[in-house]
């Protein structure tokens, strides 16, 4: 037997299952893929993602959504917004989304995901080709324009750093956010296509079609 160390973990071995991708992937009538939206805090990511699913739902497709915010109410409750954790967040959600996509449903991951480097490591955790970045491209004035939780504001008046989370600052206003350049998909905010969160939605749902994820 072949046993190895990964990480922190020794003696440790792979088990395969007679039952495949493949197997659950025609039970679906899909293929398991990873949308991974990234974006500004307040660009729609969200939003983008619950559309998305509900178009999918609608056509007969399975998907989950896992978002951010909400996963940091659990899975990731014990993760700060200091890069090595924001790096932390991504590499477990990938993970995670990974897992989907082996049982066959279409993950829509959606988080700020402000690094590269976080970007593309959950990129190469999948097939070519199953890992399909999504960028909400919205300009900063807009979403802290709309500033739906209000927390531009309080990055502004230098409050998240100085009192509430120490070590980190707020993404696009002193925290960094690092614009993807290799996009399977750019939804670029005021263009045509982007109007509203179902006309982007229906953009991705193109995109899936024209590549047989939705069979
Ligand atoms: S990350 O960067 O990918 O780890 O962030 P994510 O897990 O997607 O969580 C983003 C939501 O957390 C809220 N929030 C912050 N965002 C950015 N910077 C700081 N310091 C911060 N503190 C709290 C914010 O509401 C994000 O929600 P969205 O849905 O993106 O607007």
């Amino acid at each position: 037997s072949q046993l190895t160390t990964i990480g922190n973990s020794t003696n440790i071995q792979w088990h395969n299952c007679s039952l495949e991708k493949v197997d659950r992937q025609k039970l679906l009538d899909q293929r398991g893929c990873v949308i991974w939206i990234t974006g500004l805090s307040g660009s729609g990511k969200s939003t983008l993602a619950c559309a998305l699913s509900r178009i999918l739902h609608q056509r007969g497709k399975l998907s989950y959504v896992l978002d951010g915010d909400n996963l940091r109410h659990g899975l990731n409750k014990d993760l700060s917004f200091r890069a090595e954790d924001r790096a932390e967040n991504i590499r477990r959600v990938g993970e995670v989304a990974k897992l989907f996509a082996d049982a066959g449903v279409i993950c829509i991951a959606s988080l700020i995901s402000p690094y590269k480097r976080d970007r593309d490591a959950c990129r190469a955790l999948l097939p070519n080709g199953d890992f399909i970045e999504v960028f909400v491209d919205v300009p900063l004035e807009i979403c802290e324009a709309r500033d739906p939780k209000g927390l531009y504001k309080l990055a502004r008046a230098g409050k998240i750093k100085e009192l509430i989370q120490k070590f980190s600052g707020f993404t696009g206003i002193d925290d960094p956010y690092e614009t993807p350049l290799n996009s399977e998909i750019v939804l670029k905010h005021g263009e045509p296509c982007s109007s509203s969160p179902t006309e982007m939605a229906e953009k991705v749902v193109f995109y899936l079609e024209e590549k047989g994820y939705l069979q």
